[in-house]
């Protein structure tokens, strides 16, 4: 495989107090860094400014409306990236309401790119939240990748430090999709540029 490098976006996806997501989020930046394939950025949701009201007219019709300036970085960053790994826990069988308001604020920026999951939670292990975000994101055009990573019980899996106390399956399962992703996005990108 080639090993042109695709500028990853790793996007934290629970952005409430006390929460896991960064210690999963760090641990996939890390894996996708040894990969040699990518630039990565890791995005928290908690640092933009997520407002659940929506512009008044839907992104189809006016896929860069205005939005609040505390949301100008997070979209900057979306927009550079040509692939990304949305890390996310199961809420109530689905996924943090933070991750869809940051989905719903945009539109051209998931257009065409490639997209891998993390997921974690306890026993369903981010499962759920995952096959909801495929759903989500065929609507945007988006390709999500086969493979994927889940933590079921990640409390049992990651010691006080947040390191995996078996780290070679979870390392080898985050090769699997980051080999999909790297194969997705360069065809993605390319395809872009062409059009
Ligand atoms: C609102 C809420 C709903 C949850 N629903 C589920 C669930 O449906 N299935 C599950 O296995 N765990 C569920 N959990 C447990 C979370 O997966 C676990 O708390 C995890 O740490 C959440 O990720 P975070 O710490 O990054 O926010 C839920 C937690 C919260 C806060």
């Amino acid at each position: 495989m080639s090993q042109e490098r695709i500028e990853l976006a790793v996007v934290v996806g629970s952005v409430r107090q006390e929460r896991f997501g960064p210690v999963v989020a760090r641990w996939i930046a890390d894996q996708a860094a040894r990969h040699g394939g990518f630039e990565v950025d890791v995005i928290d949701l908690a640092d933009a400014e997520l407002p659940l009201e929506l512009p008044a007219v839907p992104p189809a019709m006016d896929p860069n409306p205005p939005r609040p300036s505390g949301m100008a970085d997070l979209t900057r960053r979306l927009d550079a990236a040509d692939a990304f790994v949305v890390v996310t826990p199961d809420y109530n069988r689905s996924f943090p309401a933070a991750l869809k308001a940051a989905i719903d604020w945009h539109f051209t920026q998931w257009d065409g790119k490639a997209i891998g999951f993390v997921g974690y939670s306890g026993a369903s292990g981010g499962l759920l939240a995952i096959e909801a975000l495929r759903q989500v994101f065929s609507e945007l055009n988006a390709h999500t990748v086969r493979n994927y990573v889940s933590f079921p019980r990640y409390y049992l899996l990651f010691d006080e430090r947040g390191e995996l106390r078996e780290p070679d399956e979870p390392a080898g399962a985050a090769k699997a999709m980051l080999d999909q992703l790297h194969w997705w996005a360069r065809a993605l990108t390319e395809a872009r540029v062409a059009a």
